[in-house]
């Protein structure tokens, strides 16, 4: 039986100071639970996922495989950090699977949101579990678990973006963030080099862009989302609102309206603007977006981005609406 309580007198961990201590720490403990095992991780490029990783390369090196699934809803740019960072720069071993294709054939015509995340979350577990079972003499099964996940879900062990494997494939869980909350995973993150813009990014639901293409996804209207939302993250960052705004994305939802682009009339999609504070995702405000701000945004994705003629920004709380659409 694991101890899933933290401890009493761990130190919250604010400074750069106690995360070499608790790197160091971890390495050590890392290492007699792992000796000469295979450990397998599956890295989204969240953060959880992302410290797990860095953690473990700096542990047991080789001995780690990291998996990053491409659903084909993954933000701009993220599959591509994924590779850069881990691969590249950390030398990390990392398969990466396409499967685009795989998910959004799956996924068409499917326009009720509950489905639309049973498909997404049961495909990837599938995609997951083949790739496991290319490997061999895999021991152990890594996972970003943080100390929320294990205080919201009593005594389920399970990370909130990840379900669970077969019974046949029978891993020891290796779990190093399971005491820590999630401002102190990007301590850890920062002090163990890893990009700021992996480590301050926002919160990204499990099934990604898919629940904010509203209704059943089409390629064409999920590259509206995944480049509206590029643009509304660089025009945040560039105003100084990335890090400030608790979570902001954009939206497209499936109806057509009219419009006039080229002197001639369009029939294209809106995009939504939703940018909202809040302290544990029960309840939300919307964050006062400046109007300048507002309209610049506006006008670079109606002139960018492919089959959209309008812009909205969605002023309502939460209660009573939720903060994604979906
Ligand atoms: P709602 O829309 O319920 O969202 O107000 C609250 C927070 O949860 C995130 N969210 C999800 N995260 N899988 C996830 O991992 C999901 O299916 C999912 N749905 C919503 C949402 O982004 C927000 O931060």
């Amino acid at each position: 039986m694991q101890n899933n309580v933290r401890p009493a007198d761990m130190k919250r961990i604010e400074t750069a100071e106690l995360a070499e201590a608790f790197i160091a720490e971890k390495i050590a403990e890392l290492r007699a639970q792992i000796g000469d095992g295979k450990v397998l991780l599956a890295l989204s490029g969240g953060v959880d996922s992302s410290v797990v990783a860095a953690l473990l390369i700096k542990a047991v090196g080789k001995q780690l495989t990291c998996v990053h699934v491409n659903h084909g809803l993954l933000r701009k740019g993220e599959p591509e950090q994924v590779i850069e960072v881990f691969r590249n720069q950390m030398d990390a071993n990392l398969v990466y699977v396409d499967a685009v294709d795989r998910f959004l054939d799956k996924l068409a015509g499917v326009d009720e949101p509950e489905k639309k995340r049973k498909i997404i979350g049961a495909e990837f577990i599938r995609v997951f579990e083949e790739e496991a079972r290319k490997l061999d003499g895999i021991k152990f099964l890594a996972q970003g678990t943080i100390y929320p996940d294990i205080l919201e879900s009593g005594p389920v062990k399970a990370h909130h973006n990840v379900g669970g494997l077969p019974e046949d494939l029978d891993f020891e869980l290796v779990e190093p963030l399971k005491f820590l909350f999630k401002d102190e995973v990007r301590v850890v993150g920062r002090a163990l080099g890893l990009p700021d813009g992996m480590v301050n990014r926002q919160p990204f639901p499990g099934p990604g862009l898919g629940v904010r293409c509203v209704g059943a996804i089409t390629r064409d209207r999920l590259e509206a989302v995944r480049e509206s939302d590029a643009i509304l993250r660089e025009e945040f960052a560039n105003a100084g609102l990335a890090g400030k705004v608790w979570q902001y994305f954009t939206i497209v939802p499936d109806f057509k309206s009219t419009g006039v682009k080229d002197g001639r009339r369009s029939y294209d999609w809106p995009v939504v603007i939703r940018a909202v504070n809040t302290r544990d995702a029960m309840s939300a405000t919307i964050e006062r977006i400046p109007y300048d701000l507002l309209e610049k945004i506006t006008a670079r994705i109606t002139s960018e981005v492919k089959g959209v003629n309008r812009v909205l920004y969605d002023l309502s709380p939460k209660p009573c609406a939720t903060i994604e659409w979906e």
